[in-house]
């Protein structure tokens, strides 16, 4: 694991932001997985801002969302499909086509499952993966207790993350039920994960979930089985984490 050590939430944007722009100059037609939640809006911002100013070129590039609530339309205030288009999609010159989320709608969902993991075995796999954590050490939906052999899947949320994600919604009873997510395999199987990570209240699951023991009962804990994995988190964040660099 590499690990690159911010400042603070804007730093850390800007670094993160840096390592993935260099993944599309490098590869323009790169497969991306992204993520939504507090933590990526930063970088995205920036990477949009170098995308107006002619550094970046998202044209040839395919994105992969990690994950959508079931049940949200689209254009839903809460999707996050719509949460993709007001804070990434809308401001770049990626092609609306080659942008993927789980459909929420979906009548079936296991065939919607099949869906997306073709669309990721098609597209040729993800060439790098950025991804935030829970406070429970989710990833993803991937809650803790799941099995780690699993593809995308549809979850039911736990009260932690009902309650983590209340503040987008009028009240806790507005938060659906039920996710799609990539599973462990799928997020396991990108070529790079780019983790991001800001704030004191990360500190404790960062440690967790990077220096204590590989288990289902912390998500993020199978990260330290991936060879190429990317941390950037903020001060804040890190306090906790001593392991060697
Ligand atoms: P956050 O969410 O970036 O809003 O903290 C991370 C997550 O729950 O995966």
């Amino acid at each position: 694991m590499r690990i690159y050590h911010a400042e603070h939430y804007d730093d850390m944007s800007r670094k993160a932001a840096n390592i993935l722009s260099a993944q599309v100059i490098l590869k323009p037609a790169s497969v991306l997985g992204l993520s939504t939640g507090s933590t990526p809006v930063g970088l995205y911002r920036q990477l949009a801002e170098w995308y107006r100013k002619g550094d970046v070129d998202f044209s040839g590039v395919t994105t992969v969302n990690l994950d959508e609530y079931q049940g949200l339309a689209p254009d839903d205030p809460q999707s996050y499909a719509r949460f993709m288009r007001e804070n990434f999609f809308d401001h770049i010159n990626v092609k609306r086509e080659n942008t993927h989320l789980p459909d929420g709608l979906a009548a079936d969902a296991e065939r919607e499952c099949a869906r997306y993991e073709a669309i990721l075995r098609d597209s040729g796999g993800l060439d790098m993966l950025l991804l935030g954590i829970g406070h429970n050490g989710h990833i993803g939906f991937n809650e803790p207790g799941g099995a780690f052999e699993k593809g995308t899947h549809l979850v039911t949320l736990t009260q932690s993350t009902i309650e983590a994600n209340q503040r987008f919604f009028p009240s806790a009873d507005d938060v659906p039920r039920h996710a799609y997510t990539m599973g462990i395999r799928s997020i396991m199987q990108a070529r790079t994960i780019v983790v991001v990570v800001s704030g004191a209240s990360k500190a404790g699951i960062v440690r967790r979930a990077f220096a204590g023991p590989v288990t289902p009962e912390v998500p993020a804990s199978v990260l330290q089985l991936h060879n190429n994995v990317i941390l950037v988190g903020d001060r804040e964040a890190m306090k906790q984490l001593r392991i060697e660099n």
